[in-house]
Order: C-alpha cells, then sequence, then structure tokens
C-alpha cells in the first residue's frame, strides 16, 4: 500500500496541526492524503505503509544524486563530528563559495543564506540598493520564492493553489512589481519603455520550471540581457532549479547567455537547505559588512549545507552524473510520449536536460497561457496512477519531474517503464489503448 492506514493516522494528527496538515502546500496535493516518508536510499522512497517508490520528485530538485549518496553522507558525518553550527567563518564555507565562483561567475563574490526565497528577497534588496531603483520585473508563472515582492503572478504551489497573487500582499507592494508573460520579449520591451529608468531587475527563471517546465524560446535571454542593459537594470538569473542541475555552470553557461546576478539554492546544499547570491564583487560589496543592503542569518552558510553542498558539486565535477540524470529523463520522457500516443491522449512533454514535465495539451507549450490550458485532471490522474505503480512524480502540473543520477539503471528505468506504460493506459484516452 503506498498511502495506507499508517499515513492516514498520522495526516489526522497532522490536520490538527498544521495549516492545510502540511508545512508546505505542494505536499498536500498528493491525493487522498499525502503519503508519510519512513527513510530514503538512491533513487527510492519508502513509505510509512511499506511501499518503494521510484523518487522522481527528489523533494523538488536539491537532490540531483539521489538519497543518501556515500559521498554526501560521509562529508556530513565527518562535520557532524566537528560541530554544525559556529556563528563564525571556517573553512568549508571558503571552499564552498571558491567552488561556485569558478562555474558561475569567476572573480565575483557570494553572499549564502538558507532558501532559494532567502536568496532571491536578497538579490532583490541588493539591485534595488545598488541601482537606487524601486520597480522589478517579473515573468507571469515564474516561482521565486514565498517572499511579498514576487508573490505576484507566481507559479508552482501559488498556481497550484489559485493564489498566484497572495491576499497579505499590500498592493503598494505588489504594484512595484511589473508583471509580464513569459517568453514575451515584445511585452517586456513595452514595460521598459514605459517604466525602464525605475527598473532596478529583470529576474527569471531562465528555464521556467514552476508552470511545468517552460524553456526559453531562441533569443528570449539574449533580449532580457539587451533591455537590462540599454535601461541600466539587472538581469537576475533565478538558477535555484538550473544551477549545477542542466550544467555546472547552469542556464549561463547552457544558454550563453550572462546574467549580473545567479540566484542559486537546491542543488548546491546537497539537500540541506540553502539559498546564494552571486555577483560581481562591485555588486555584492553592497551587502552588509561591506555596503549599506541590509542581509544576514544566525544559520548562514550552515556548516552541514557547505559540507554536503562541496560533496555533491565535487561528484559532479568528477563523474558523469549530471549526463546520467539527463539520460534518465531523456528515456521516461520518451516512454511516456511513447505510451500517451498509443492511448490517443493529446499532449506535450518539455525537457531540458534532467527535468521535464508533460501537459495534456497540444503543442507547443512555451508560454504561462499554453501551459494553463494543459488539463489539470489528467494529470492529476496520471500522477495518481504512477503512484499507485510505485513511481512518486510531483502531484501538481506547475511543478517538474526531476531525476538523479541513480535513476539511470536498469532496474529503474524497467520499473518507470511499466509503470508509465500501464498508467497511461488507465488515463481517459482518445483512442483504443
Ligand atoms: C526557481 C525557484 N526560485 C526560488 C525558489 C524558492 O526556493 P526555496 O523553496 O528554497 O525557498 C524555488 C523553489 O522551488 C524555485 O523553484
Amino acid at each position: 500500500m503506498v498511502v495506507g492506514e499508517a499515513s492516514r493516522r498520522l495526516y489526522e494528527r497532522a490536520l490538527t496541526l498544521f495549516p492545510g496538515g502540511v508545512n508546505s502546500p505542494v505536499r498536500a496535493a498528493v491525493r487522498p492524503y499525502p503519503f508519510y516518508v519512513e527513510r530514503a536510499e538512491g533513487p527510492y522512497i519508502y513509505t510509512v505503509d511499506g511501499a518503494r517508490l521510484v523518487d522522481l520528485v527528489l523533494a523538488y530538485g536539491p537532490l540531483i544524486l539521489g538519497h543518501r549518496h556515500p559521498r554526501v553522507v560521509e562529508a556530513v558525518l565527518r562535520q557532524v563530528e566537528r560541530g554544525w553550527l559556529y556563528g563564525a567563518p571556517y573553512e568549508l564555507e571558503v571552499r564552498l563559495a571558491e567552488k561556485i565562483l569558478s562555474h558561475v561567475k569567476p572573480g565575483g563574490k557570494v553572499r549564502f543564506v538558507n532558501s532559494g526565497t532567502e536568496a532571491t528577497m536578497t538579490a532583490i534588496r541588493l539591485a534595488r540598493g545598488y541601482t537606487g531603483r524601486k520597480r522589478i520585473v517579473k515573468f507571469d508563472g515564474c516561482y521565486h520564492g514565498a517572499h511579498d515582492a514576487v508573490l505576484v503572478a507566481a507559479g508552482s504551489a501559488a498556481a497550484e493553489y489559485g493564489v498566484p497573487s497572495s491576499a497579505g500582499v499590500p498592493e503598494e507592494v505588489a504594484s512595484l512589481t511589473l508583471v509580464v508573460p513569459y517568453n514575451d520579449v515584445e511585452a517586456v520591451e513595452e514595460v521598459m519603455r514605459r517604466h525602464g529608468d525605475d527598473v532596478a531587475a529583470i529576474i527569471v527563471e531562465p528555464v521556467a520550471a514552476n508552470m511545468g517546465v517552460v524553456p526559453p524560446r531562441r533569443g528570449f535571454l539574449e533580449a532580457l540581457r539587451r533591455l537590462a542593459d540599454e535601461y541600466g537594470a539587472l538581469l537576475i538569473f533565478d538558477e535555484v532549479v538550473t544551477g549545477f542541475r542542466i550544467a555546472l555552470g547552469g542556464a549561463q553557461q547552457y544558454y550563453g547567455v550572462r546574467a549580473d546576478v545567479v540566484v542559486l539554492g537546491k542543488v548546491i546544499g546537497g539537500g540541506m537547505p540553502i539559498g546564494a547570491v552571486v555577483a560581481d564583487a562591485k555588486i555584492m560589496d553592497n551587502l552588509t559588512p561591506a555596503g549599506k543592503v541590509f542581509n544576514a542569518g544566525t544559520f548562514n552558510a550552515h556548516p552541514l549545507a557547505m559540507a554536503a553542498g562541496l560533496a555533491t558539486i565535487e561528484v559532479l565535477e568528477t563523474t558523469d552524473a549530471l549526463a546520467r540524470a539527463s539520460r534518465a529523463a531523456k528515456a521516461i520522457a520518451e516512454v511516456l510520449e511513447d505510451a500517451l500516443r498509443a492511448r490517443g491522449v493529446e499532449h506535450t512533454v518539455n525537457r531540458v536536460e534532467s527535468m521535464f514535465q508533460v501537459f495534456f495539451t497540444e503543442g507547443p507549450v512555451e508560454t504561462p497561457e499554453q501551459a494553463r490550458r494543459s488539463r489539470r485532471e489528467v494529470y492529476a490522474r496520471l500522477h495518481e496512477e504512477l503512484l499507485r505503480r510505485g513511481v512518486f512524480v510531483a502531484p501538481s502540473q506547475f511543478e517538474a519531474v526531476f531525476t538523479a543520477s541513480v535513476h539511470d539503471s536498469a532496474e529503474v528505468l524497467e520499473q518507470v517503464e511499466g509503470a508509465v506504460r500501464e498508467a497511461a493506459r488507465a488515463l481517459p484516452g482518445g483512442g483504443t489503448g
């Protein structure tokens, strides 16, 4: 049983303790109630009801090597032996910073924080402090975390639960966030013509991964670069998902477009809480204590996150882990497309390396409007049918399917293939199936 009695009992207790029964909204989207995890290992999650699931969620992205990679376990244990919080500087933060900068912005500087949310919040404050301007441009359907400036037309759980623009964000704050459709260059040009002189930053997910997966159209990121330069705004790439996943150098390397500020999270902490802001020194030195833009944190550069992150990146540098993760995603996406075609179900699969998503609509899916045309009830059914067969994909259309290096094995891929083919046959189809 994947979702059975033991999970149900825990969820009932949780409902009396947490709003909606969970501590982050998408976790509640598993129907009829979430499964509870007992432990996880490699490509698998084991539930308290005794099921083994192939994990294609990977905690929404961080676990590029799967669960409990031995090198990461060793690094974390070694750090635990030395203590896990100092409130004072130590060597590992220096080593992880050097490592990240060598791939993302040689010669630049970093500030480590504790989540992607904190990192985009800090990046936006930094851009405002650096430029002396107030407004930011963000894209409809992109998600940059759970703080006021970016909870306007947001993707991910905000879209799933029908609150793309959150209650509790004052109009005065929301009005400083100018929203344009993702992949629409003309709309950005228009907004910049009108407000460009007061735009501190254009913030974008270079591959949108919070409205399903939507890659940038050819020329889109280049146009953002040009417009940022033309109007003196900073270009912020939110690479919380893409960083160290689609390439060691992230989307900047993959698409050959340079950002002024790069925001990282997820993979760089190897599964521990982390976020990072990266930029040239002339921008970064505006942060406290070097400058006047405030940032601080009890847990900033947490030793366990530094240890897990460094071990993870070292594995990515010295093995073919990224290629293996991409290979697994390609294989699974191809099987899914094949099975849906055979079933006669209209669909579009978008994939960038080790992340993909299926939309139940005729393609292409290049804009938030097209993504929202997907028949979400069919996606929800696919999620359920896969879960029943031991494969866990995100319960929401507005998330990505992620793979790790450990999925690239005949055993895992066979299990996923069997589940995908059966699940597709269980969908309401257009054909004979
Ligand atoms: C692109 C992007 N930016 C920022 C965030 C926020 O990161 P966190 O959940 O670590 O606060 C996320 C989270 O999914 C994300 O996908």
